[in-house]
């Protein structure tokens, strides 16, 4: 196939427990294609996190498989967002860009385009530390993109922010899928959940342990 296919990755059967504590949720299956913005929902400890690692092969889950296609690059935005305190917000988009082989000028346009979609125009010159917690975290998912990930990964962005704050961050979501993106949003707010093309409950997945050893751990 030619180097221009469209990436997929497609998760069959997952399954997850840590050595030593319960299943924390089983038969979980979905396919993610660009423009697919899913939310991993579930109340807290439900493993949103632990799927997101796996999903960034940080860990191997218990059962199941995921195949990853035309996948290079898999970026992650956490769930606090971190940035260098002196230096502008402009900086912390174009520098991803840099190491990426672009130059200054060209990497500024870019940057400044891409910051324009997530309505942080007016800070582009802002030091990081001036930045309010809602542009702070528009600012990683600003970043992120230009990461140019196939897949992105994205853990509670919401979960800091006070609810108006929240809805401009949930507002900009919808925009990563736009630039072509795969992304799997970690959350339990139900306005992001709102915004997601598909959703996983967790909820929905727990496993009892009756049910569990069934499966055989690899
Ligand atoms: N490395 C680990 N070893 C053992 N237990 C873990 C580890 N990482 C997470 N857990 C446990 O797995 C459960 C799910 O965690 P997590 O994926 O962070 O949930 P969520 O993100 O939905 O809040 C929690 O009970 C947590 O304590
Ligand atoms: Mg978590």
């Amino acid at each position: 196939m030619s180097a221009s296919s469209p990436p997929s990755v497609t998760a069959t059967g997952l399954a997850h427990r840590f050595p030593g504590t319960n299943v924390l949720f089983s038969n979980v299956s979905f396919a993610l294609a660009p423009g697919t913005v899913l939310g991993l929902c579930g109340p807290s400890g439900s493993g949103k996190s632990t799927l997101l690692s796996i999903l960034a092969k940080w860990e191997k889950p218990w059962h199941g498989a995921i195949a990853y296609s035309y996948v290079n690059r898999i970026g992650w935005v956490f769930q606090n967002p971190h940035g260098v305190a002196a230096r502008s917000a402009l900086d912390h988009v174009v520098y991803p860009l840099l190491t990426r082989g672009m130059r200054r000028p060209d990497a500024e346009t870019k940057a400044l385009k891409v910051m324009e979609d997530f309505r942080l125009i007016e800070v582009a010159q802002r030091s990081f530390s001036a930045l309010s917690g809602g542009e702070a975290q528009r600012l990683m998912l600003a970043r992120a993109v230009c990461q140019s990930p196939d897949l992105l990964l994205v853990d509670e962005p919401t979960a800091q922010l006070d609810t108006s704050t929240a809805a401009t961050v949930t507002e900009t979501l919808h925009l990563l899928a736009e630039h072509g993106l795969m992304v799997v949003i970690a959350t339990h707010d139900a306005a992001a959940r709102a915004t997601c093309t598909h959703i996983v409950d967790l909820a929905d997945h727990v496993s009892n342990q009756d049910a569990a050893t069934s499966f055989a751990p690899h």
